[in-house]
């Protein structure tokens, strides 16, 4: 993981870059390691420092996120460099200090005093929160066994390398103490595991059952200019994919949708639907496509240049439609 810096390089006197464990801990919330390992090296070569970042333009930024999905992250990725650029650029060094920036919560405030600046910090994520309810048989379900199992780790936090502590746990939870078929023969922490001992590693952490989640439905316009230009829209700030360019379409509710195309046209719905699943529901969109005369005036939305677009910067939803509506306008 290239924000981190190893025991050799430590003994030989570097520290982690606060900014690049800063940049890190935003991006994995939500995410796995995996996935986070592109986009930190296209943000840390085109933005080395938070000075670099916070003079980036937000569309700029906004488009090197996508995928990563929830975009509020993103925009508060942008206004927490620009408040540490404005006081200097330097981190607060303390997780006190951390916190009242933007988009730093409990979690990355006590992530990065911890690793950056060696507080011990009691650092939980959700794999850190299944190891401690197996190691110490925790058998309360989650969400309510929460405040327990933070107090747990406060416990067994060292003052010596915190930050090291902190992911050798994290580093656990995502490759020995999995959800399923824990490797338990493998693991380090096996003698101490109360969960082990009593044979149900595999069953814990418990949860209280989640709610089912609704199914929206919304349609998509994908219009398409006779020279190439796409029709695209800038989605409002707030809310869900706030900021980010997207398709125009009706609202995403649990009715029928309804809603009038962008611009004047031959629209045609094209076969096949766009799944998606957001946290808090599933998305089923119809996808309306059509090619557009030169001289079209959209009623919402703007074109961009067949040069300037980008799918891979849009969210992946917004990605989703655009590859079922080349399907169908290669078809045709
Ligand atoms: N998940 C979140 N932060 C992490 C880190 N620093 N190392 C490994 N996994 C993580």
């Amino acid at each position: 993981m290239p924000w981190r810096v190893g025991p050799e390089r430590r003994k030989a006197g570097e520290r982690p870059d606060p900014y690049r464990v800063w940049l890190s801990e935003v991006m994995l919330q939500q995410t796995t390691v995996a996935a986070v390992r592109d986009p930190f090296r296209r943000f840390t070569e085109r933005w080395p420092d938070v000075t670099a970042l916070a003079a980036a333009e937000d569309g700029e930024v906004m488009a090197e996120w996508a995928g990563l999905g929830y975009y509020a992250r993103a925009r508060n990725l942008l206004k927490c460099a620009r408040a540490v650029a404005a006081s200097g650029g330097r981190f607060p060094e303390t997780r006190e200090a951390l916190l009242p920036l933007p988009g730093i919560g409990r979690y990355t405030a006590a992530a990065v005093a911890a690793i950056a600046f060696d507080e011990p910090a009691t650092v939980v994520d959700g794999n850190v929160e299944r190891v401690l309810a197996r190691l110490f048989a925790v058998r309360a379900p989650l969400p309510a066994a929460r405040p327990e199992l933070f107090d747990l780790a406060a416990r067994i936090t060292p003052a010596v390398r915190p930050g090291d502590f902190a992911q050798a746990m994290m580093d656990l939870g995502a490759t020995i103490c999995t959800p399923r078929n824990p490797a338990c023969g493998l693991c380090p922490l096996r003698p101490a595991c109360a969960a082990r001992a009593d044979g149900i590693a595999a069953d814990l952490p418990l949860k209280a059952p989640k709610p089912e989640k609704p199914t929206r439905r919304g349609i998509a316009f994908v219009g398409l200019r006779k020279d190439g230009a796409v029709l695209l829209e800038r989605r409002p700030d707030r809310g869900l994919l706030g900021g980010m360019l997207g398709w125009p379409g009706s609202d995403w509710a649990e009715t029928e949708p309804v809603s009038a195309p962008p611009a004047a046209g031959a629209w045609q719905e094209i076969p096949g639907e766009v799944r998606h699943t957001f946290t808090h529901f599933h998305l089923r969109l119809s996808v309306m496509t059509a090619r557009l005369p030169l001289d079209t005036r959209p009623r919402r939305g703007d074109f961009l240049p067949r040069a300037a677009f980008r799918p891979a910067s849009m969210p992946t939803v917004m990605r989703k439609i655009h590859d079922l509506a080349s399907a169908a306008f290669a078809e045709d």
